[in-house]
């Protein structure tokens, strides 16, 4: 039985630092672990400018304890003003990894995303020509459709239209939570990805609503039946290069997530690793769980694995806190509901 692997360093590549006094919080626990991350710009106000990147780039930089190392790869938030100019230039500077495309009121912070997607068909179409990934929350935001079938409704009445409009546009569909977008994008060789985060291999609806409604295992888009989450596992343990890491940690304080409309989002940064270690374990693919985290989204993104590695180790349970303390107040650390027994060393 395996005690101990040495993988690659990992990435995180679908992750929320947020600013200020929860960015000082939160980021240390990314950065221990993992080595770079796609930053999602969905901050109050969005980072949706070039020179809004590279402030936010050097406000997470300055933020980052001394003696860690972590490169944040940085993402403008598509709106229908968005100038393809100035992502060019971004992409051109090396400032920039990806777009983010919210439908507007999908989620957390989306009021500014897209409506209608045409008025976004010059920027997609210059990102086609320069190879420039698009990061996409595959959800419909029209209120008729039922909230657990928002994902799978989203391929055929938006991601599917869009990629064949756009020929040579590199989609990730973010978060997959369903069979169905594991089938879209097994169907497709080129030109597609998808992230899949921790929770969603370990939670179902079950989990938020039965016997009480827990709040801190909300999420968008949220967790659905069963047969989805088996499917999600299946494809994140096969080997499958077209399926990688991205947490969607997304850290909300206490009072946010507890509330008569508490807020989305699973924070998952400090234990995520020894989660999926657990999972991989679990389903007999530890020898993939490096793919997973270290190399397929690398590969994706056109950029080399780490060359450093980590150590995960079996042992005794792995004490974690239950919350963090942040200046805006605690933070529930992702609870998966069973003892963890791997810890990085
Ligand atoms: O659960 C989520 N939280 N899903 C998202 O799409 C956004 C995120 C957040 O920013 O809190
Ligand atoms: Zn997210």
């Amino acid at each position: 039985m395996i005690q101990s692997l040495s993988i690659r360093r990992p990435d995180d590549w679908h992750l929320h630092l947020r600013d200020g006094a929860m960015l000082a919080a939160v980021l240390p626990h990314s950065a221990r672990h993992f080595a770079r991350a796609i930053v999602m710009p969905n901050l109050v106000p969005p980072v949706v400018t070039g020179v809004d990147a590279r402030a936010y780039r050097n406000r997470i930089l300055a933020a980052l304890p001394e003696g860690m190392t972590f490169t944040p790869l940085m993402t403008l938030y598509l709106t229908e003003e968005t100038d393809p100019e100035d992502v060019a230039a971004a992409h051109a500077n090396g400032l920039i990894s990806a777009v983010k495309l919210y439908p507007a009121g999908a989620t957390t912070n989306s009021a500014s995303g897209v409506r209608d997607f045409d008025k976004v068909r010059p920027v997609l179409e210059r990102m086609a020509v320069i190879g420039l990934p698009l990061c996409v929350h595959g959800e419909v935001t029209d209120p008729a459709v039922d909230i657990f079938d928002r994902e799978a409704m989203f391929i055929d009445r938006v991601l599917d239209p869009l990629r064949r409009a756009t020929p040579g546009l590199r989609v990730v569909m973010e978060h997959v939570t369903t069979s169905d977008a594991v089938a879209y994008v097994s169907a497709h060789e080129r030109d597609l990805a998808a992230t899949i985060t921790t929770h969603h291999l370990v939670i179902n609806r079950n989990h938020i609503l039965a016997g009480g409604i827990r709040p801190h295992y909300y999420c968008l888009p949220v967790a659905k039946r069963e047969e989805h989450r088996l499917a999600l596992r299946l494809a994140a343990t096969s080997g499958d290069a077209r399926f990688f890491l991205g947490t969607d940690s997304a850290p909300h304080t206490d009072p946010l997530k507890q509330g008569a409309c508490g807020c989305a989002g699973c924070f998952t940064a400090p234990n995520t690793l020894s989660i999926l270690a657990h999972v991989f374990e679990e389903e007999g693919a530890l020898n993939n769980l490096e793919g997973f985290t270290s190399l397929h989204g690398p590969a994706f993104y056109g950029l080399p694995p780490n060359e450093t590695h980590i150590t995960l180790t079996k042992g005794a349970p792995v004490a974690y806190p239950a919350k963090i303390k942040t200046g805006d107040g605690p933070v529930t650390v992702f609870d998966p509901g069973f003892a963890l027994h791997w810890r990085v060393t």
